[in-house]
């Protein structure tokens, strides 16, 4: 039975965090919603990573990862848990979520709080005695504690702890919440990030996919020099993007003096116009996995276009409840039939002149 409905305006009337872990303890009794995709239109193979659809869960929402199981249970093709950092540590102080719904979007400066790598890893690994690699995608994103000495070591810690366990590990240095860790987007400093990470991750006996996380707020220069490191160091995709700092002027006027992160559909359009701006920076070379303001099929389609090889979703979630996941993906597969693409990935960059070509070629 779908109870949402009646949980929603329970949810809604709590403080958003507050709400966000009732709804944790919920989903950790199992009894969450089900949704299974088996679309063969759907699936998909990127980065060396078959997966059964592209839309996976953004991360933030199971930054412990203490749900995975029941998060996959709702029918997403990927879970992100994380960010994780080393050590335990609280985060910002309270109240640090604030939702606009009349724009579902939300302000957050929650500053990675969580438990931190060992209760983190403990949980994956758990997770993975019942399934196996290959089985389910799932990505563990990885971050800095706020008093790190030296970023580059707590992001090997990361890498080191989880790549046994994780099928790809997102490094965010686009969290707006942690201050100095956007500076790590700057080409000299990310230069010598890159260089370091990628040596980590390929002297791991096992070698998860490394994807970076950016934010949408970057000068077109800023995205011309990721872009060309991020091709130069292989690493292996970009998640395309965090939230904003910026603040529309359609923004709540109670949420517009609130400092943090905005995501939903108020990030939507810059993240899909980011995401295009990777796409042809790095001429459809190089996976974007497409994140912001994700709520509903047209939305996610739109980011496919403009060059998303995958998309994820938080914000929709939060004002739309699980029955996104099976409008996002049933009516994905019908907006593909519609155009005559036979498979999502041939939908990949069709917003842009090249990718149209190729589009063609294939169908
Ligand atoms: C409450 C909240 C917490 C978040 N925490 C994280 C995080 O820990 N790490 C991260 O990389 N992104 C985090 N994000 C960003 C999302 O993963 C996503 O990139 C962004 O919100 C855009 O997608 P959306 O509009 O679908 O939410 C968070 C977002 C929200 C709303």
């Amino acid at each position: 039975m779908n109870v949402y409905p009646f949980l929603r305006p329970i949810l809604m009337s709590m403080d958003a965090e507050k709400a966000h872990r009732l709804t944790i303890s919920l989903l950790k009794t199992g009894l969450g919603p089900r949704y299974a995709c088996a679309d063969p239109a759907l699936s998909c193979k990127v980065f060396g990573i078959e997966f059964k659809n592209p839309l996976g869960l953004a991360a933030g929402f199971d930054k412990d990862a203490e749900v995975i199981a029941p998060l996959f249970h709702m029918g997403f093709g990927f879970v992100e848990a994380g960010t994780v950092t080393p050590r335990p540590q609280p985060g910002n102080p309270k109240p640090r979520v604030f939702r606009d719904a009349g724009n579902k979007s939300v302000i957050n400066r929650m500053g990675f709080p969580g438990k931190g790598l060992d209760y983190f890893a403990g949980n994956v690994a758990a997770y993975r005695q019942g399934h196996g690699k290959g089985q389910d995608v799932l990505g563990a994103n990885i971050g800095i504690n706020k008093d790190a000495p030296s970023p580059v070591d707590d992001y090997r810690d990361g890498i080191a702890r989880l790549a046994p366990a994780a099928d790809y590990i997102t490094v965010n240095v686009s969290s707006p919440n942690t201050a100095g860790l956007r500076d790590l987007q700057r080409r000299d400093e990310l230069d010598r990030l890159l260089e370091a990470l990628m040596e980590e991750r390929n002297r791991q006996p096992v070698k998860p996919p490394l994807l970076l996380k950016v934010a949408p707020d970057l000068d077109s220069a800023q995205r011309a020099a990721i872009a060309e490191l991020a091709l130069r160091h292989r690493i292996d995709g970009l998640i395309v993007s965090n939230t904003t700092l910026a603040r529309p002027a359609a923004l709540a006027p109670a949420l517009k003096e609130e400092k943090g992160g905005l995501s939903g559909q108020l990030l939507k359009d810059l993240a899909t116009d980011v995401i295009g701006d990777f796409y042809r920076l790095t001429e459809g070379n190089l996976p974007i996995v497409g994140a912001g303001g994700i709520g509903g099929p047209e939305d996610a389609y739109a980011k496919i276009c403009a060059g998303a090889s995958l998309v994820q979703v938080y914000t929709g979630l939060v004002f739309e409840g699980p029955s996104l996941v099976p409008r996002i993906l049933e009516g994905l597969a019908a907006l593909l039939k519609k155009d005559g693409f036979s498979h999502v990935a041939e939908a990949v960059g069709a917003a842009h002149a090249y990718g149209q070509r190729a589009a063609k070629a294939v169908r």
